[in-house]
């Protein structure tokens, strides 16, 4: 799969952002919210809040991932990138509890995990989007929103079904949590169609508003911009910008065009073959000649 936003210039060297059609496409997203990004991030410099370590993981004889070691900070955009099998996903579902390493050990808030489960995962705060969409595509956009509520009902079985007293309370909570979320990703207008129905790009976006009805600390998203296109992509890199600076929400992104990665994270964790290769800065990122040689291919 060829890498979007990474090209080679002149000088034989990757030209990196800039070269994605998104981050090319608007001067807003180039200068106006980098810009407003760095405020932000200057304004609420954040502790380790997820620290792995030593992270093995595999499938039979598959080594998915080998000895990975990182951290998130809080309020920080972190991406996660790097080729196809690399490990992304992988990574992703260890944070989330879907997957137990073999090896390493996971601190989320100065408490070692140990064998969690995403239910687990889901009540600290921890909520994903898919690379797939996981959406109940014959419900409408309002219904499957509310599924990302799920974790917060506290009421019995019985006082819901009777829809009595607490019960009744609750649910007004929850449907006012929705609405804040809908009109927050400007999907009010869709909001009693089957999510079946919707284009790709809206489809991801009402994915994106389930992960926030939970009102998520940390958020994961595995590809959220995959298959969209470039305005699909514009208004998915503000709204996650916007989250991360109107909420605080700790973002862990996993995104194959290079541009949008370059422009909105703080931090860039490259994986190839199930292996760390860089961590850092944008900056850094782009000037390691082992993740060069990963984009590029050998021989570059
Ligand atoms: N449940 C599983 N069972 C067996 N092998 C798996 C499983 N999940 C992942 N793998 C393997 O682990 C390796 C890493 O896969 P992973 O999906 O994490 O990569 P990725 O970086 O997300 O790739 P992509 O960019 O294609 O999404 C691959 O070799 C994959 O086949
Ligand atoms: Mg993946």
């Amino acid at each position: 799969m060829a890498w979007k936003g990474v090209e080679r210039g002149g000088d034989g060297q990757p030209v990196w952002s800039g070269a994605s059609a998104v981050a090319g496409a608007t001067a807003e997203l180039q200068g106006g919210v980098q810009a407003e990004h760095a405020q932000a991030q200057a304004r609420q410099a954040g502790e380790v809040i997820l620290d792995l370590q030593h992270i093995s993981l595999s499938f039979g004889g598959v080594k998915a991932l080998t000895d990975i070691s990182f951290d998130v900070r809080e309020h920080e955009i972190r991406a996660i990138i790097g080729p196809n099998g690399a490990g992304k996903s992988s990574m992703l579902n260890v944070i989330n509890g879907v997957y137990h390493p073999q090896q390493g050990r996971i601190v989320f808030r100065g408490e070692e995990r140990r064998k969690m489960h995403p239910t687990d995962a889901a009540r600290q705060g921890i909520a994903r989007t898919f690379q797939n969409i996981a959406l109940f595509k014959g419900m409408t956009v309002l219904d499957n929103i509310m599924t990302g509520r799920n974790t917060r009902f506290r009421s019995g079985l019985l006082a819901n079904a009777l829809w009595w007293g607490p019960a009744r309370n609750e649910e007004m909570r929850h449907r006012q949590k929705v609405e804040e979320v809908i009109d927050f990703l400007e999907i009010q207008a869709i909001r009693k169609t089957p999510v079946g129905r919707l284009p790709y790009g809206l489809q991801k976006r009402v994915e994106l508003a389930r992960a926030l009805a939970a009102e998520p600390s940390m958020l994961l998203l595995d590809e959220p911009m995959a298959g969209m296109n470039v305005e699909e992509k514009q208004d998915m890199c503000r709204f996650i910008l916007d989250v991360n600076h109107q909420f605080g929400t700790t973002i862990v992104l996993i995104e194959h065009d290079m541009g949008v990665v370059m422009d909105i994270s703080d931090r860039v964790v490259v994986l190839d073959y199930g292996k760390k290769i860089g961590d850092g800065t944008p900056e850094a990122v782009k000037a390691n000649p082992d993740v060069i040689r990963a984009y590029l291919g050998a021989g570059h």
